[in-house]
């Protein structure tokens, strides 16, 4: 007798990848259906056997792959990173098979090939969000903190995580470093050589956080139209950037114990028109336990046909309530 399997409603590709494999385990544990792929043959086929779900094996640039893969999903979650090299075939593929993409990307240049594929995405009648991984709570938390005031003008955000990088967000954050520093002034966005640090309190007295271009500057720009925007981070970025050569050499990312040992947090302070101001803050599952659930809590609302068509962010898709999607996040106003 044939088992037939129940149709995949979700694609995960890279799912070979520290992080894709994460977010193949919060489908699984969700019970949503979904099939993985990649482009290493022999990855995909031991991933497929461990996890009991189809596969498929193509490169980036492969579109008749893409469209038998994505035939009869909802949604495309893209995990292969560095987005630089994957998110533009992949975002292209879902206009012509019309799925709704997502990807976990940490890269401004993706969020900003987001936007321009707008139109594109809403005569196709797809939800294009790059950057659903960390973002969804970062979002969530701008919209929220946005509306405590009067006309928000003004908006600091600091991000303070926990349990190590995979090599992926290594390989990643060279993409991040080379753009410079780049804030939004006045509503345009503007690359800055130089600017001081700030003390921000996560919940434990002020830490001293580096100036460091997060993706806010795009996505939460989208989400609140907040024209001033500068992003904090509580390591220098270039002590991430190790040499390549040297990042084989580390694990593939953070041990199950390490991710459970500690919390991602995130500080925002926005100023409204009056000078008025509010500071919130948002405690949250460490780095890799985060991004999994973040993505898939996403992918939910889609699977279930909540989206709104176009480039959109999570703040924007679905304003602050997106965090109560995701297990044992919250936001503390101070
Ligand atoms: N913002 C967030 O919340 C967040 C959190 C976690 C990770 N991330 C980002 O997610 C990405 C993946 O991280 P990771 O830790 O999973 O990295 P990883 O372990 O290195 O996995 C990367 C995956 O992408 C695939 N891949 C890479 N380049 C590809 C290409 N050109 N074509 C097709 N597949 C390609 C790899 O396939 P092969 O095995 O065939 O090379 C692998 O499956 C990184 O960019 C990281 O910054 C973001």
């Amino acid at each position: 007798m044939t088992i037939k399997m129940a149709k995949h409603k979700v694609l995960v590709y890279g799912a070979t990848g520290y992080t894709g494999k994460l977010i193949c385990l919060r489908l699984k544990e969700l019970n949503i259906n979904f099939a993985i792929a990649g482009r290493d043959k022999a990855k995909v086929a031991e991933l497929s056997s461990q996890l009991n779900v189809p596969n498929f094996v193509f490169a980036t640039s492969d579109f008749g792959g893409w469209q038998e893969a994505l035939s009869g999903c909802a949604c495309l979650i893209n995990a292969a990173g560095p987005f630089a090299l994957t998110a533009e075939n992949a975002m292209h593929a879902c206009l012509q098979n019309k799925i709704h993409y997502l990807d976990i990307s940490a890269e401004i240049p993706t969020y900003q090939l987001a936007a321009a594929l707008d139109q594109q995405a809403k005569e196709a009648g797809i939800m294009i969000i790059s950057g659903a991984g960390l973002f969804v709570a970062y979002d969530a938390l701008v919209v929220h903190t946005a509306k405590r005031v009067k006309c928000a003008q003004q908006l600091f955000v600091a991000f303070s995580h926990y349990g190590g990088f995979s090599q992926g967000s290594i390989k990643s954050a060279k993409y991040i470093e080379e753009l410079g520093l780049l804030i939004r002034e006045n509503g345009e966005l503007q690359q800055i050589t130089d600017a001081n640090p700030k003390a921000f309190d996560f919940g434990e007295g002020p830490q001293e956080c580096f100036p460091t271009s997060l993706g806010g500057t795009i996505l939460s720009y989208k989400s609140t139209a907040i024209p001033n925007i500068r992003e904090y981070f509580q390591v220098q970025l270039s002590a991430l950037t190790t040499n390549p050569t040297d990042i084989k050499n580390l694990p593939e990312g953070p041990t199950a114990e390490e991710r459970a040992a500690g919390r991602n947090k995130l500080a925002v302070e926005v100023i409204g028109s009056s000078g008025d101001s509010a500071y919130s803050i948002a405690d949250l599952p460490s780095g890799y336990t985060l991004t999994p659930l973040s993505v898939v809590a996403v992918t939910c609302r889609i699977v279930n046909g909540d989206f709104k068509a176009g480039y959109q962010t999570s703040g924007s898709a679905y304003g602050e309530n997106i965090i109560s999607d995701i297990p044992n996040s919250r936001i503390i106003d101070c």
